[in-house]
């Protein structure tokens, strides 16, 4: 392990994680004479300044806590609003993989709803990259862009409050990603924004929008190459001498067609 690298202290101004525990974890800004309180005992926020990340620090109770840096993941889980269905982990990952998103591409995505797919995007798309966000109520646009802003991440990003369906006056984009009710309504506006051989990515929450998403895509003629997927992702409980599936998880988020323009 490369141990050399001066870590770095917590600042006025930070975004932190105070992590407790695996139920206890909380994202705070650190201002002066601020103070975080908990059910497991309080901690005075200046005490954390100048302290590296990945510091234990005592809550006024003795029990101990870790100071780190969120992760996006950190952000999406428990600082963000949600003020629509999101997407979720496991979908992000493989629609970032399949939609080839990457530093300096330019995506097109609708709607942005509570902003979480946007953010998964935007943060790789640095340098360069940007993500054109169509969506149609300004008040969700509002939330998305709160969000992105506590991630740091509304400089990659366009928001437009606007029906996608109706065109984009962006081109030659080198992906089109859809979360939304009707996207089989949105295909000629993906197919004028997309490159050929660009990657349209839909996420649609029931099998009857996957239907009707695929015959669309067939009937109209500009994509080929269409594959309709779900992924069921199972944590594991690891104890030694008892590894085994959790009891609970996540049964249900949504399914992930995907084409290419021709
Ligand atoms: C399920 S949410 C998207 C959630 C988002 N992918 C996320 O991860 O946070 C669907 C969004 O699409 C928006 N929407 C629906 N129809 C639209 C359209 N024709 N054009 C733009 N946005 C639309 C809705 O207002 C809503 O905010």
């Amino acid at each position: 392990m490369d141990t050399s690298a001066e870590p770095e202290p917590v600042r006025y101004g930070d975004i932190v994680l105070i992590y407790i525990d695996e139920r206890r974890r909380y994202i705070v800004r650190v201002e002066e004479g601020r103070v975080f309180g908990s059910d497991k005992g309080i901690l005075r926020l200046d005490e954390l300044v100048g302290r590296p990340y990945g510091s234990r620090v005592k809550l006024s109770t003795g029990v101990e806590a870790l100071v780190l840096r969120p992760l996006l993941d950190d952000l999406l889980s428990l600082a963000y609003r949600r003020r629509s269905q999101v997407i979720y982990p496991k979908d992000l990952g493989f629609i970032i993989y399949i939609a080839d998103i990457a530093p300096g591409k330019r995506v097109l995505e609708a709607g942005i709803g509570s902003g979480f797919l946007a953010s998964a995007v935007a943060s790789r798309l640095r340098p360069g990259g940007r993500l054109y966000s169509y969506e149609i109520r300004k008040d969700m646009a509002e939330i998305a862009r709160r969000n992105l802003e506590l991630a740091g991440l509304l400089d990659v990003v366009e928001i437009k409050v606007a029906d996608v369906r109706s065109g984009v006056e962006e081109k030659s984009l080198d992906a089109c990603l859809l979360d939304m009710p009707d996207p089989w309504n949105a295909l000629n506006t993906a197919y004028n924004a997309l490159k050929p051989s660009a990657r349209l990515v839909v996420f649609v929450p029931t099998v009857n929008q996957v239907e009707k998403t695929v015959v669309a895509l067939r009937r109209h003629g500009g994509f080929t190459d269409i594959h309709a997927v779900e992924l069921l992702l199972r944590e594991y409980q690891v104890k030694e001498g008892s590894v085994r599936p959790s009891t609970r998880m996540i049964g249900h988020t949504g399914y992930i067609v995907y084409a290419r323009r021709v």
